[in-house]
């Protein structure tokens, strides 16, 4: 096993491929490392409770703008709808309200070049509100969105990654997750082929994530070919921190609790965090530390980090074996610590396969195939059980208890694996 074994050696992981009656499971790693799991044990934290509860997505796509509405952020009390009329305009407005015919709330859109985004605050917990936007004389039809539940409640999200360059992947894809009534998403990074080239943002992301932007969020991990343009901070309304808000300095680095889920999402790309070994005290080091101990991940059911690189990875682009295997930073720096806090996954992308294994107690788990042209298998970890070659995407059920990972190749309905981590499981 390489990399560090820290307190939770004792964690044991039994990974079967799908067709074992139970999947894989995995212990939950909250509990070892000593921590509050969310369940309950100290007066005033959330408490989860319930079954997970799946939302209603509308079939509607409205293509009245060149891009979205995008549903930017979902918390629980704001939001943000971002649009993106084909000029200039300076008559952007949404308004809303809580059903389709009482749109009586009014809010005035920024403008960011084309770019507008409309911030609804004071909204309630866990409610459907709908919605039109409109600029340069034109409307949308009214589309609807939910705010996020409360950090008591289990959630669905899909995770995808690596979507870049063909769209013609990536929308059927996107339509194939949208039946899962998911109620956020979490792209692992390459959203396209090159950040810098504007149209691609719409072609190659805005115009396939369209049948599910309108009414959930989805959230991204900057990977390599957005090359941390300024697109990537005018479009997306990501929970950065004040004092990480300098894209060129610090990359886009960002926390946020989604139910019963923390998700503490990485820019792997960024020099600062690469080099957080040897300058354990920039910015950017400081405050992932301080999320990795931070009330809302201890609080939470389950950790999850997420960003674009891969700590291990055995397959890379046809040809070019030697071109990529893993960052050691993510195996070496990062996951020590993870282990140590009590996160339960490490989701990423880069590598276009899917693969799954577990590196300090921790599951690992590429999935970057929602589109780029596919990796072959180059090598081999012991610390990585499955890989498959295939585009696909990855369902995740998080209840209260456990936490069932469902991978589905695209067009296929019955997932070629599974992995369950038991929370709390002796
Ligand atoms: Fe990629």
């Amino acid at each position: 096993m390489r990399g560090i074994w820290p307190a939770v050696a004792s964690l044991w992981l039994c990974l079967f491929a799908i067709g074992c009656s139970e999947g894989a499971s995995v212990r939950d790693a909250g509990l070892d490392a000593g921590l509050d799991a969310g369940d309950g044990g100290d007066e005033g934290l959330p408490v989860c409770q319930g079954s997970i509860e799946l939302r209603e997505i509308p079939e509607e796509i409205d293509t009245t703008f060149p891009v979205g509405p995008i549903v930017d952020l979902a918390d629980r009390d704001h939001a943000t709808i971002m649009w993106e009329p084909e000029t200039v305009c300076e008559d952007g407005e949404l308004v809303y309200g809580p059903s389709a015919d009482s749109l009586d709330l009014r809010v005035a859109a920024s403008r960011d070049d084309r770019i507008l985004k409309a911030r609804l605050i004071g909204l309630e917990t866990d409610t459907r509100y709908f919605y039109r936007v409109s600029a340069c004389g034109l409307e949308s039809s009214v589309l609807s969105f939910y705010t996020a539940p409360p950090p008591s409640t289990p959630i669905r999200f899909a995770i995808w990654g690596d979507s870049q360059s063909h769209p013609e992947i990536s929308g059927p894809l996107v339509e194939q997750f949208k039946r899962d009534r998911p109620h956020m998403t979490l792209h692992v990074g390459d959203v396209l082929g090159d950040g810098t080239v504007y149209d691609q943002w719409r072609d190659e992301h805005f115009t396939p994530l369209r049948p599910i932007g309108h009414y959930l969020p989805t959230h991204s991990a900057m990977g390599n070919h957005e090359r941390n343009a300024l697109a990537y901070y005018r479009y997306f309304d990501n929970p950065i921190p004040e004092a990480l808000r300098d894209p060129d300095q610090w990359g886009a680095n960002y926390a946020l609790r989604y139910g019963n889920v923390f998700f503490l999402v990485l820019d792997t790309n960024n020099l600062h965090l690469l080099a957080a070994e040897l300058v354990p005290d920039s910015a950017v080091v400081e405050w992932v530390e301080a999320q990795l101990r931070s009330e809302q991940a201890r609080t939470a059911t389950w950790r999850i980090a997420a960003a674009h690189h891969p700590a291990l990875a055995e397959c890379w682009s046809p040809g070019n074996c030697d071109g990529f295997a893993g960052q050691g930073m993510v195996e070496e720096w990062l996951f020590p610590r993870l282990a140590e806090h009590g996160f339960h996954a490490y989701f990423c992308g880069h590598t276009h396969a899917y693969e799954r294994g577990e590196i300090d107690g921790v599951l690992h788990l590429i999935s970057g195939g929602a589109g780029g042209n596919l990796d072959e298998w180059c090598r081999d970890f012991e610390e990585i059980e499955i890989v498959e070659n295939a585009h696909h995407y990855v369902r995740v059920d998080a209840a209260c208890d456990r936490m069932t990972l469902r991978a589905y190749r695209a067009g296929e309905s019955e997932p070629f694996d599974e992995v369950v981590i038991e929370h709390g499981a002796p």
